[in-house]
């Protein structure tokens, strides 16, 4: 007999993401022997690299309950880490050591008190963390002139609507779901909203390595440091996402945020699993094959994303040049006429038009908070398999040969999901 459970309204009215039915529709295809593009599943392909997988396996050993912030090592590896990388001074008593940085956004979101206004689109979670929380983003819809980058105006406007005193900003640089990657401009530009407007920065950089513009990457940190929290961790640029460690560092002035935060963790998840700690250790000791290896896949990325964006362009998609992470935001607006005569009349309907009929499988963008009557998408491009592309990178290095120009006759060649998928999109666009 079904027993009724009276369960927590907030949580209930949680609702099973597009994603989710996507990436499951896909995977049952897979299971049933089909073949699918997944351009739905945003992980990076790469292998662990060795290094770290020794060093995970040289800790195995490592039992005892770790203090409730990380190890202090690793706290002050991670800020001299980043102190290296971006100039960033990240006070090492100020930074937490979480199970993915999705944890700590979480847990800093149920912390923090007043309105939090994400760019729309943005990533997934953001918004299911803070309903949990009994509260609702406060979307900014963004434009494609823009690349779908926040604008400081746009920001100034918004705030004009909220009463609240204290404000607060999650902003994922470069960003999932458009590849876009703030310039050194507008990042001042939104500080100085920021510090006019009290808003706190919740700076997303789980992709800040993975950027293959030719810009150095520009934090808030630069402009803004004293109201600057900044996330990041291992699953993106190391492609260990199944290890699960992620930091928070929060800015000198919050030590009493740091309390609360620390009180959270201790009441939660106490710490994060050991030999997992020591294993970062490795990554963030500056070595010299890590950062490289690092280098090779960002590149790879690059080449795999500029791919797709030269086959949506010629597939007349509309969709802004990414310059980091792994996906794109092609729209299909251009076809918007079409697609309504065939009773595509969203999004939603659209990728699972794409998923069924043509196994092609993107997110639309209402789960990215988009309006939903619009025809834009998230592709991830890392359906290949990371540890034959990265060997065949390196193939005429060890040949003494000049490096492999990763070029889309490459991509094409070693990557031939991505181009399979783009051939099964141009047909469904022909065949409409
Ligand atoms: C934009 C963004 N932020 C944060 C995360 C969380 O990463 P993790 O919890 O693995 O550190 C992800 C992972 O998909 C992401 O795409």
């Amino acid at each position: 007999m079904k027993r009724s459970v009276k369960l927590n309204r907030d949580i209930m009215s949680l609702k099973e993401s597009a994603t989710l039915a996507v990436n499951l529709a896909a995977k049952k295809l897979r299971k049933d022997g089909e073949d699918v593009y997944h351009f739905g599943f945003g992980q990076s392909p790469f292998p662990v690299h060795p290094k770290i997988q020794i060093a995970l396996a040289n800790n195995a050993h490592q039992k005892d309950y770790l203090p409730t912030r990380g190890l202090p090592e690793l706290c002050s590896s991670i800020s001299k880490y980043y102190k290296t990388l971006f100039d960033y001074n990240l006070p090492e008593d100020l930074i937490a050591i979480g199970p993915g940085s999705k944890e700590l956004i979480f847990q800093i979101l149920y912390i923090l008190e007043g309105p939090v206004i994400v760019p729309a689109p943005s990533w997934v979670s953001y918004g299911p963390q803070l309903q949990i929380r009994g509260k609702e983003i406060v979307p900014i819809v963004t434009s494609r002139d823009k690349k779908y980058k926040l604008q400081a105006n746009e920001l100034k406007q918004c705030c004009e609507n909220i009463q609240d005193d204290q404000k607060i900003l999650i902003l994922n640089n470069p960003s999932n779901p458009t590849g876009a990657l703030y310039t050194d401009q507008e990042i001042k530009d939104l500080s100085q909203v920021c510090r006019e407007e009290n808003i706190i920065i919740i700076s997303d950089e789980i992709y800040a390595q993975v950027n293959f513009s030719n810009r150095d990457y520009v934090g808030f940190h630069k402009y803004y440091p004293e109201g600057t929290m900044i996330t990041a961790g291992l699953s993106k640029s190391h492609a260990a996402g199944g290890y699960r460690l992620g930091f928070i560092s929060l800015p000198k002035g919050m030590e009493d945020v740091m309390k609360c935060l620390s009180a959270m963790i201790s009441e939660t998840f106490s710490a994060v699993s050991a030999p997992i700690q020591y294993a970062a250790l490795e990554t963030y000791c500056g070595d010299y094959d890590l950062i490289r290896y690092v280098d090779r896949c960002t590149k790879i990325h690059g080449a795999a994303s500029l791919y797709l964006h030269y086959r949506f362009i010629k597939m007349g998609l509309n969709c802004p040049k990414p310059e980091g992470a792994f996906y794109l935001f092609p729209d299909f607006n251009n076809f918007s006429d079409k697609l309504k005569a065939k009773g595509l009349s969203d999004g939603v309907k659209l990728s699972q038009f794409l998923i069924d009929e043509y196994h092609v499988a993107l997110l639309p963008g209402e789960d990215f908070y988009y309006p939903a009557d619009y025809y834009g998408c998230r592709i991830a491009s890392v359906d290949y398999d990371g540890d034959y592309v990265y060997q065949q990178s390196l193939i005429n290095l060890f040949e003494g040969k000049a490096d492999v120009d990763l070029d889309h006759k490459f991509i094409e060649k070693n990557c031939p999901n991505l181009k399979k998928g783009c051939d099964q999109i141009e047909k469904f666009l022909n065949d409409l």
